[in-house]
């Protein structure tokens, strides 16, 4: 049969799931993706896209179900960007994320002689999120508050209740609609500059109760904002925060340059790992407390400790990592680029009362082997770099310091399995992999990745 055509109707058996969550057919080897299928089902799609290589067929019936397929509890599923792996049984899920670390490691690592460890499931596969951003977009006639669709960044769904966070945080989320439409607030508009809400993030400390809601405005209303975080606290009184930050700039960021504090503290406090991290508006924090936790145990076990050891946090973020393991190791350095995530750490630290941790702002791959020339040695180093993994440059000063005991904490499989690979050929040996699954309903995938210095 040659290739199909745009425009054709095909049966499709549907083998695997893609990176991003959608199935995968194949007519004669020809690859087809087919959003919404899952491995198992039997489905009727129509291609709408044919690339020499592969292409994207649309469902137009599902003749036969995988067993593996579940009714997705969200009224949004389907059309909202956030999860796409509702309709799959969360078994299934995990099953999948296995999956793409396996092949990860062994397509494009070339790794083969390494356990990889049953993925740690999530207790909670929905209600996890201890955070969530929405976008302020002017409806039809009010105000609306949602997240984007799938693929499309100019279309925001109004979301009544997201099944990923608390049902203290969607009160949150429908009061703050409820006060923009009562009070009439505008809305920002990119084209003329016009109009004060862009966005809103709503948080809270999973283990505390405390919330807090982040106003993006184009401009310091204080005035017109207070009344309104007043409200908020009247309906919901966990709200220990509210925080207006401003971004005037066109750039559809929800991030400010100035902050203003309209109720309460500027910051909520969230308990992990038996320390307290105070989470402020611009903060980093994980956003899934329970399984960071999980997380986290199983970095600590990795790290193998016996009480004396020179830690180096690589990716260091707002310290979380680094706390935890300080108070197993002799001393620990953390190293992130981000300098407010810096000063975060140093704060978690002070109010842990922890003092052998040095968090040293800047790039990996500067300030390692600065650490290096100064004499500093490390028994072991825990990486938790982001998506695109380590620059070339930080990850040969990775091998020059040659630590004995390594602990890659990845969100990219691909980039991991790169990184893993490029330390086997300076010396390494990859003993094992676990992932974990902090994002149920989404294709996200993270994974622990344990090495041992070989030669
Ligand atoms: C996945 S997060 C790590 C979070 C951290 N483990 C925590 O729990 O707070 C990755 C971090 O790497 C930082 N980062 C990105 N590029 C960097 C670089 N080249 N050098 C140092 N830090 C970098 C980011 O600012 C971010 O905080």
């Amino acid at each position: 049969m040659a290739k199909p055509r745009r425009g054709d109707v095909l049966d499709l058996t549907i083998d695997d799931l893609a990176f991003g969550g959608e199935g995968v057919g194949r007519v004669q080897g020809y690859v087809l993706f087919v959003r919404g299928a899952v491995p198992g089902d039997r489905v009727r799609a129509k291609v709408v896209e044919a690339r020499s290589r592969f292409g994207r067929a649309v469902i137009e019936s599902i003749e036969t179900p995988s067993p593996d397929r579940v009714e997705a509890p969200c009224a949004y599923f389907g059309r909202c960007g956030g999860c796409r792996l509702q309709h799959l049984s969360y078994a299934a899920q995990l099953g999948f994320k296995e999956k793409q670390v396996r092949d990860c490691l062994e397509r494009i690592g070339g790794l083969g002689e390494f356990e990889l460890r049953p993925i740690l499931a999530a207790p909670d596969p929905y209600g996890y999120r201890n955070k969530m951003e929405f976008t302020i977009v002017r409806g039809a006639d009010a105000p609306e508050i949602g997240l984007h669709q799938a693929d499309r960044y100019d279309v925001v769904l109004d979301i009544e209740r997201c099944h990923l966070q608390s049902d203290t945080m969607n009160t949150l989320l429908a009061e703050l609609r409820a006060q923009a439409r009562a009070r009439r607030l505008s809305v920002y508009d990119q084209d003329s500059g016009a109009g004060l809400l862009r966005f809103a993030t709503v948080r809270e400390g999973r283990r505390t109760g405390e919330a807090m809601m982040n106003i993006v405005a184009a401009a310091p209303d204080v005035e017109t904002l207070t009344p309104v975080a007043e409200e908020l606290r009247a309906r919901v009184p966990a709200l220990a925060s509210v925080v207006l930050n401003v971004n005037a700039k066109k750039a559809s960021v929800a991030v400010g340059t100035e902050e203003h504090l309209l109720l309460g503290r500027d910051h909520i406090r969230e308990s992990l790992g038996g320390l307290t991290f105070q989470v402020s508006a611009s903060s980093f924090f994980q956003t899934n407390t329970v399984q960071a936790e999980r997380l986290f145990a199983v970095v600590e076990a990795a790290c193998e400790f016996e009480g004396n050891e020179t830690v180096m946090d690589l990716y260091s973020g707002t310290g979380a990592i680094s706390l935890l393991l300080a108070r197993r190791s002799r001393w620990v350095y953390g190293i992130e680029v981000s300098s407010a995530a810096v000063a975060d750490a140093v704060r978690n630290a002070r109010e842990n009362g922890i003092e052998n941790c040095t968090f040293l702002p800047g790039e990996v791959r500067h300030v390692l082997p600065t650490l290096m020339r100064d004499g500093v040695r490390v028994d072991v180093v825990v990486a938790d770099p982001p998506r695109a993994g380590f620059h070339p440059k930080a990850l040969n000063a990775l091998a020059a310091l040659g630590p004995a005991r390594l602990v890659y904490v990845s969100c990219n499989p691909s980039t991991l399995a790169r990184d893993v690979s490029d330390l086997v050929r300076q010396g390494y040996r990859l003993e094992w992999v676990e992932p974990v699954d902090m994002f149920p309903q989404t294709p996200h995938i993270e994974a622990v990745a344990r090495l041992r210095r070989a030669s």
